[in-house]
């Protein structure tokens, strides 16, 4: 097990060129098996979860050739329709590769995800889906085993908003026979850019980004080149690490039209923004204010930045509720913050928040990806020295990010 250890209080200074977003590559790398033309993707994140999902795609037969950022799938020779349980556990992604290949090849077998630390995560909104499209359904074994000559458009409902189950219906409905119209849809902006490549692809999309997106299926998808779009989500953990630690830092390669709420609450606990095209600068000076949130879909607040504000709440000056609506257990956070000495009351989905003047360094255990996140924000402002064990859940989200943070002043190695 890995471990980082950061010296706290020093504020973070300099510039920091932010990765493409995770939560886009993943999806898109599963449009690859959607056509037998090569898909040439560049921006793409150096992530645990990103290699995970090549590998996924390369043992069903589609050729992956990584240079860099640059990633070109080709799902000409797909010859596997399974996504095997041993793969699937590590990251529930994988779901997404279920609606191209039904899509494309009339079946696929792909193991139920498991759940995960921040709740039970289910599929059924994707099941759903597909079998209002035609596919024959059936779980055995723990494995959705999924069968269709042709899939049919269908109007397509979802009484919770769902990203990936968005998405993979999307990628589902492009190659289907008919218009599918998908109804409280998800609008993050990690589902535009999937559409947006599609489309590139030869689909036949509009709506994405509303609530209502419609397909109408075409015969088949060509070949693509496309750019993924900046990470929101390690942009904002970044700004929210910046101003938990008094500094001022510049984002480059970034995109601020996607993080309008984050950047409110940002303002609301006193940071200073100013932004441009592709950059964003925070300045913050002396102790942040205490900001209330309540998480929600896109475009309100993302609770995938719901973990790094609580980490800012702990030293802010103030006391702060945070709600949590969409994962019922995505406080994991907190136990390890109270460890730091953060004053921390939770009661069902909402977290109480007051504010200390400072932490205290102590060793503390990451438990999901922005809970690990939380922590290292945490650690950065907290005085003397933190340990953070299992930080292979930070590996699968961020890149680079004690090189990134050292770069910015942070003092952070990581321990073999
Ligand atoms: C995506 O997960 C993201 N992952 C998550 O980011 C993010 O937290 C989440 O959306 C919400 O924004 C990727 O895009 C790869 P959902 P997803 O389906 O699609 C319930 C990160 O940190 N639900 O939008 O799995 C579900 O239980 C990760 O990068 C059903 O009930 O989330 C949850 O309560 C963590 N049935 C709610 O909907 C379903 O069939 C939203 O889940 C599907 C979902």
């Amino acid at each position: 097990m890995q471990k980082l250890a950061i010296q706290g209080g020093n504020p973070l200074h300099g510039e920091v060129f932010i990765s493409g977003a995770k939560n886009a590559a993943l999806p898109i790398m599963c449009a690859s098996l959607l056509s037998a033309e090569p898909l040439r993707l560049s921006n793409v994140p150096d992530l645990h979860d990103v290699s995970t999902m090549r590998k996924l795609l390369q043992q069903m037969g589609v050729d992956a050739d990584v240079q860099g950022e640059n990633l070109t799938l080709s799902g000409a020779n797909v010859n596997k329709l399974e996504a095997p349980y041993d793969m699937v556990k590590t990251m529930r992604a994988s779901v997404l590769v279920l609606g191209p290949l039904v899509a494309r090849f009339g079946e696929a077998m792909v193991s139920l995800p498991g759940g995960c630390a921040i709740g039970s995560r289910p599929v059924d909104l994707h099941i759903k889906g597909l079998q209002a499209m035609g596919a024959q359904i059936t779980i055995e074994h723990g494995y959705i085993h999924a069968k269709a000559k042709r899939l049919k458009g269908a109007r397509i409902f979802f009484d919770i908003v769902s990203v990936t189950g968005t998405e993979n219906l999307m990628m589902a409905a492009a190659l289907a026979d008919g218009v599918t119209v998908l109804e409280n849809a998800a609008r993050e902006p990690e589902v535009v850019d999937l559409a947006n490549c599609l489309i590139e692809m030869g689909a036949n999309i509009s709506g994405a980004g509303s609530d209502t997106i419609t397909i109408a299926g075409v015969e088949k998808l060509h070949g693509a080149e496309y750019r993924i779009l900046p990470d929101r989500i390690e942009s904002g953990t970044f700004l929210v690490a910046a101003a938990a630690t008094g500094g001022s830092i510049t984002l480059r390669n970034t995109s601020a039209d996607i993080l309008d709420t984050v950047l409110e609450k940002l303002t609301e606990a006193g940071a200073r923004l100013s932004i441009e095209a592709d950059t964003i600068h925070l300045e913050m000076q002396g102790r942040p204010k205490s900001v209330n949130l309540r998480t929600s879909p896109y475009p309100a607040f993302p609770t995938d930045m719901q973990a790094q504000f609580m980490a800012l709440n702990t030293i802010a000056d103030g006391s702060a509720m945070m709600v949590e609506t969409i994962f019922e257990n995505r406080f994991m956070h907190v136990q390890e913050l109270r460890r730091l000495g953060a004053q921390i009351d939770v009661e069902g989905n909402t977290a109480l928040v007051r504010g200390v003047p400072c932490l205290e360094g102590a060793t503390v255990m990451a438990t999901d990806l922005r809970a690990s996140a939380s922590l290292v924000i945490a650690g950065l402002v907290a005085q003397g020295e933190t340990v953070i064990d299992r930080i292979y859940h930070l590996d699968r989200g961020y890149a680079h990010i004690e090189a990134k943070l050292s770069k910015l002043g942070a003092s952070i190695r990581r321990l073999k």
